[in-house]
């Protein structure tokens, strides 16, 4: 019998342009598309966030239909709409679970994702979509692959249902208290070291690691990190001794038509490579519009979640009793930052816009726009991070011409090449060693090209804007990983 097209759910707690925190909705909001114009038929589910309200498209005439959801004792509706102008995607309304001004940080999260994931299966019944593959993501979907396998697959009408597991942050694993078992309907027999339970807690990464027929991640790096005790998260040993043989790392892309210089919308003055000249016009515009001074100083740039992951305590560490960020404004630099996160690097940053006034500019905020005029204006793209999963700044700041200096980790490493000054070859700048001072170094050795070696600086610059971290390559990888587990 002739089968029509692979058919692929995605399910994830966050999808751009709907509801986004980080990487995650970038990724789930490009991937399918490129799968679908692979000849996959991918799709998309999440929740519906009361803050999406008519956002996006008018809810009412998009309703499809309406069922109850089991967990535990307790019964709550859910009534599913679908979309298809962007992506086709369905959306699980409830209003008890996704009414609220954040996407997580609540105190029932483990139930509201319980939910989602449960919701998501029995969603199959009243949709005329039986996916071959369903793709999870993160720990707010690792239940779906429990659920899966040990429960519903009983059913003819789910068992022949494969699932993906993709793994963007190991260090945000959902460890909830044992009320999660209940709303799972999950026994005490599941609360052991060798199913589900993680010093004391329910682990809804475990769930997904463990019942997922196959384990991705974002680049090849951290698919060999994850196993190390460094950055394992305290799962190394299960990953690397026990499901190692179901793991892959597959590189994220970007998506090369929101993220183009040439016709980008939001930046002052567009450009390819052939007319890199016309950067400089971004950057004196930038500099104009939020003050600072105008002159030809080495401008960098971070666009990033201000968290501990993204290294941000470097710029703390002290050179000869100066903090390396006080020794990095010594050179003729310019500094911007934008992103949220956690307040303690948030006044960190606050305080040096404050001493170096005219040299530097934060926003607290998020804002696709400014992104991307930053991207646009930069030399240089700072991402120290201490780990990283994959990664999408320093490919979208490559392909803006910004030189990207980062810490060579995870899918860092795998996407920037040092500069070799002989050779001509190489994207960025790396270090090695989590430490301030390697930091400065890379950003010094970067000043002295941008400085004293234009023709070289503008080779990197060059070199990195004919990079391809489009999706297209990932997309292959991922329906070839399908095409195997059918
Ligand atoms: C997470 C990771 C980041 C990755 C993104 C998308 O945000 O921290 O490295 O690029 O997910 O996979």
């Amino acid at each position: 019998m002739e089968r029509g097209p692979l058919k692929c759910l995605f399910v994830s707690s966050e999808v751009a342009p709907f509801a986004k925190t980080g990487g995650l909705a970038d990724v789930i909001g490009a991937l399918p598309k490129k799968l679908r114009e692979q000849g996959i038929d991918a799709r998309v589910v999440m929740p519906y966030y009361s803050k999406m309200q008519n956002q996006f498209f008018d809810h009412d005439s998009h309703f499809l239909t309406s069922y109850d959801v089991y967990l535990g004792w307790r019964v709550q509706g859910v009534g599913i709409y679908y979309d298809d102008t962007i992506m086709p995607t369905y959306f699980l309304k409830s209003d008890t679970y996704f009414s609220r001004p954040e996407l997580y940080g609540y105190q029932d999260d483990y139930e509201r994702f319980a939910f989602f994931c449960k919701g998501v299966l029995e969603m199959l019944r009243h949709i005329d979509f039986i996916p071959d593959i369903i793709h999870c993501n993160d720990w707010q979907t690792g239940p779906l692959c429990l659920l899966l396998k040990e429960m519903y697959s009983k059913d003819t009408f789910f068992s022949k249902i494969k699932t993906v597991y993709t793994i963007h942050n190991m260090k945000y694993q959902g460890l909830f208290g044992k009320e999660a078992l209940n709303v799972l309907d999950l026994g005490n027999d599941y609360m052991t070291p060798e199913k589900i339970e993680y010093h004391g807690a329910v682990s809804y990464m475990k769930a997904g690691l463990l019942y997922s027929d196959k384990i991705t991640t974002v680049s090849p790096t951290y698919a060999e990190e994850i196993k190390t005790c460094e950055y394992g998260c305290g799962l190394d040993r299960l990953l690397g001794d026990k499901l190692y043989y179901k793991i892959q790392g597959i590189l994220n892309g970007i998506d090369y038509e929101v993220y183009n210089p040439q016709n980008d919308p939001y930046i002052y003055k567009n450009y390819t490579w052939r007319s890199i000249k016309r950067k400089q016009e971004n950057k004196s515009k930038f500099q104009e519009e939020y003050g600072l001074e105008q002159k030809d100083s080495m401008l960098i740039g971070i666009v990033s979640r201000i968290t501990d992951q993204k290294g941000f305590d470097l710029m703390k560490d002290t050179i000869e009793d100066m903090w390396v960020m006080d020794e990095i404004m010594q050179m003729d630099v310019q500094f911007v930052i934008l992103g949220t996160g956690e307040k303690e690097y948030e006044d960190m940053f606050k305080h040096f816009a404050y001493k170096y006034p005219k040299r530097s500019n934060i926003f607290l905020t998020f804002n696709e726009p400014l992104a991307q005029k930053i991207y646009a204006a930069s030399d240089v793209f700072l991402m120290p991070s201490l780990f990283e999963p994959c990664g999408l700044g320093q490919l979208i700041a490559m392909r803006y011409g910004t030189v990207p200096i980062v810490r060579k980790t995870g899918g860092l490493k795998d996407t920037v090449i040092h500069y070799n000054m002989q050779t001509k070859e190489g994207t960025g700048f790396e270090f090695e060693e989590c430490s301030g001072y390697w930091m400065y170094k890379k950003i010094e050795e970067a000043y002295t090209y941008y400085k004293e070696y234009p023709d070289h600086f503008k080779q990197i610059q060059l070199n990195g804007m004919k990079k391809g971290f489009a999706w297209d390559d990932a997309a292959k990888k991922y329906y070839e990983m399908y095409s195997t587990m059918i």
